[in-house]
């Protein structure tokens, strides 16, 4: 049976379920929330930055543009990319600072 998990959003006092192969991102729309900002659901945009505060969790590839290896460290992440490995908490990242290739 799949493993289910509780993910709770710091920032919104919100809850929502996830499967442990499931994206966070994926499954919270699924259940018709919209605790986290949506994008390209793909790791291009970036839109969907969140920082785990606690709890395991696994990460497809991300790109430096919207995380850095420092954020990394902190636990943020994009959470289109991550799957819960354990029950989590999460608030919402800050947008990533400096990265503009081409500001105006
Ligand atoms: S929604 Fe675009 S990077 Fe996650």
């Amino acid at each position: 049976m799949a493993t289910r998990y509780e993910i709770y959003v710091e920032d919104r006092e919100a809850y929502f379920h996830c499967g442990g192969e499931q994206r966070l991102l994926h499954a919270m729309q699924a259940q018709g929330l919209g605790s986290i900002p949506v994008g390209c659901k793909g790791g291009g945009c970036g839109i969907c930055r969140i920082q785990i505060t606690r709890g395991e969790y696994e990460t497809r590839k991300m790109s430096r543009n919207h995380v850095t290896e420092e954020d990394e460290r902190q636990g943020i992440v994009l959470s289109c990319r991550v799957m819960p490995k354990s029950d989590l908490r999460l608030r919402l990242a800050p947008k990533p600072k400096g990265n503009t290739e081409s500001a105006a």
